[in-house]
């Protein structure tokens, strides 16, 4: 009777415990997109993992010309620029989980990116990064991000072409499975 009842005891003690491991981790995707492909994949994100959406702007827009844009975003990085950023995350420590998500500019992160990353402490956060791009994939992005956020936990991010972004939902929700972030792990 007695061993009956301690193992009633451990059963529930496991129970507990894998309740306690299954809550709600609190998500937070934060992006910056110039020309919508990021934003897209971001809200594909959003829906799939239910976190909140927060768009990184800088206070000083970027030209929507391209050919000037891609002027200022050289200049930016010549100059190891900080844009400020137009907004902010409300109650940013609150939140366990930060996918941070951006175009590829000029081979990394655009330096708005730099300034989101140093403003708010990853530290003890899990980070999870995606990006969208032209042919070049992450870049140097990844290294700059890991500089960026020493004390996060990195998980596997997802780089998709930006002109392939609508189209590649299926490999988004796979992902977020993969690292157990979809609807169906919380
Ligand atoms: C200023 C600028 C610089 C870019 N530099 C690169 C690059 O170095 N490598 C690359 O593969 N794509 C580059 N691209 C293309 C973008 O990464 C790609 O179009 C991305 O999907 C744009 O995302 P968005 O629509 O969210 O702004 C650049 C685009 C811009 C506007």
């Amino acid at each position: 009777m007695k061993q009956l009842i301690t193992l009633a005891i451990m059963g529930i003690m496991a129970f507990s415990l894998n309740a306690q491991e299954k809550t709600e981790k609190k998500i937070l995707v934060a992006y910056f997109s110039w020309g919508g492909n990021t934003r897209e994949m971001a809200k594909q994100i959003q829906q799939q993992t239910g976190g909140d959406l927060f768009e990184i702007k800088a206070v000083k827009p970027y030209p929507s010309d391209y050919n000037e844009c891609v002027n200022v975003a050289r200049k930016e990085q010549q100059d190891n620029a900080r844009p400020a950023l137009a907004d902010a995350v409300k109650n940013f420590a609150a939140y366990d989980v930060v996918f941070v998500g951006y175009p590829n500019w000029c081979g990394t992160l655009p330096q708005v990116l730099f300034t989101f990353l140093e403003k708010y402490d990853m530290s003890g956060k899990i980070v999870v990064p995606f990006c969208t791009h032209g042919s070049g994939r992450w870049g140097r992005s990844m290294n700059d991000l890991k500089k960026l956020c020493p004390d996060a936990t990195i998980l596997e991010g997802l780089a998709i072409s930006g002109n392939l972004v609508r189209r590649s939902e299926d490999d988004v929700v796979k992902w977020l499975q993969k690292i157990e972030m979809g609807k169906d792990n919380k």
